[in-house]
């Protein structure tokens, strides 16, 4: 049978990647798909770079129209990034019939409601594994290998530049931003690295796990969203002090009263094995009812494991061309017309546990004020450290871990303490999460 030709997008890190990988293991991945893939076409920004990989035998131009618009072509690789021209282009791929791979996660996020609908009516098939969690196959796991669960919440470690930036910071004590130049170099983080650290790239993942997880639409705009640059290098070590790490977490958990959906730094208890997860790697933890939690681990970024999903999704395209549109496995797991429009939750009413760290007036007294405010808003103290004034200056340093409780009480809270002539400056809060399987 003729190769099946494909056009990419973009070739860069992941679009370099999945030219190496699908040259390399072309023979078996020959025999897994039951055709050959040839790339016959690639558009670039820019043809004179030098490249890392060998682009002979692919027509290259600067133009992806010239791609999308291929008739040859079945199926087009969208690895550009962004989500302004890659959804001109995707929507156009589609328009003509053809099938698209992406690992854009913006893209999916912010237009995959949009996309998925032009899909459908055209009949092709959109993969989009590369798009969280880089080589994990974590989009099939949920979508496919949990089919029979009740998802009840996932939480994952799902943007390794966050990740490799805070253990870095907490190994080997080095700056935030020295740890940031090295992921840019590696090729791991965003075109903007504030993505990263702010949590927009977990936020893009957060939603489409979400949405296949819960069966809901795409709702990026309701993801709360905090990033780790606040993060001190006291915090991890207090945090460690009370058994815990400080892991940036994407969570999404459902109750009887809707969905939350949230993005920020996290203690987690250390003997978790998500918060052993150290560097660029990713994991997710996912708790379906049948199966109880379940742990999904690997290289969340960089040019071959992020290809490692790209191609096992032209495989799927490959392997289902000839299926027909109502056999093949829903883009968002659930069918187009059973997806439910369960209410995200406001912060204010997500329940959790906090760490409190305030700089208090070392003298008899404060630290009642303090626990009084806590308890009359129903706010439960777990465990409380007080560290020495430094020479010289008149304020201690107060670590509380708290029970759980909902937000908005927790803020009302915050806003007492920080009132009280005692306290100095502003209350720093990280929420805690035992993820310890109910
Ligand atoms: N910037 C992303 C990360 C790349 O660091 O995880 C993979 O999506």
């Amino acid at each position: 049978m003729e190769p099946v030709k494909i056009g990419l997008l973009g070739l860069g890190t992941v679009g370099g990647g999945t030219v190496g990988v699908l040259r390399r293991n072309a023979g078996e991945i020959t025999r897994r798909a039951g055709r050959g893939i040839e790339i016959a076409r690639a558009a670039a920004r820019d043809l004179n770079r030098p490249r890392p990989f060998d682009t002979s035998g692919i027509a290259l131009t600067t133009d992806p129209n010239e791609v999308v618009d291929d008739p040859e072509l079945a199926i087009i690789v969208e690895l550009i990034g962004g989500d302004t021209l890659a959804r001109d282009l995707v929507l156009r791929a589609i328009e003509q019939g053809k099938h698209v791979v992406t690992a854009n996660k913006a893209l999916i996020a912010k237009h995959g409601n949009e996309i998925f609908a032009a899909a459908s009516e055209r009949g092709v098939m959109v993969a989009f594994e590369a798009a969280v969690a880089g080589g994990i196959p974590i989009i099939k796991a949920i979508r496919e290998g949990l089919a029979a669960n009740h998802i009840e919440w996932l939480a994952g470690i799902i943007n390794g530049t966050g990740n490799f930036i805070l253990t870095e910071m907490r190994d080997k004590g080095r700056d935030f931003a020295d740890v940031l130049k090295e992921a840019q170099a590696l090729g791991y983080a965003e075109a903007d690295p504030t993505f990263d650290v702010e949590g927009i790239d977990a936020a893009h993942k957060l939603t489409i796990l979400a949405s296949i997880a819960f069966g809901i639409p795409l709702q990026f705009d309701a993801v709360y969203t905090e990033g780790i640059s606040r993060i001190t290098r006291e915090d991890v070590a207090y945090a460690e002090e009370l058994g815990y790490r400080i892991k940036h977490l994407g969570i999404t958990r459902r109750n009887s009263h809707g969905i939350e959906l949230r993005v920020h730094p996290t203690l987690i208890p250390e003997r978790r094995l998500i918060a052993n997860v150290d560097g660029v790697m990713n994991a997710v933890l996912v708790k379906g009812d049948a199966v109880g939690p379940t742990l999904y681990y690997g290289a969340g970024a960089g040019a071959e494991p992020t290809a490692s999903a790209v191609v096992a999704d032209i495989v799927d395209v490959v392997r289902t061309l000839t299926a027909d549109p109502e056999n093949r496995v829903p883009h968002l797991a659930f069918q187009p017309d059973a997806l439910s429009d369960q209410p995200v939750l406001d912060m204010a009413q997500v329940e959790t546990a906090y760490y409190l760290r305030m700089q208090a007036q070392d003298r008899p007294g404060v630290l009642a004020e303090v626990t009084r405010i806590l308890g009359d808003h129903g706010i439960s103290i777990e465990a409380i450290i007080q560290k020495e004034p430094l020479p010289g200056t008149p304020h201690a340093t107060v670590i509380m871990l708290t029970h759980r409780v909902v937000e908005g009480n927790m803020n009302d809270a915050i806003a007492g303490i920080e009132a009280l002539p005692v306290i100095e400056g502003s209350v720093t809060r990280i929420r805690v999460e035992t993820l310890d399987g109910q």
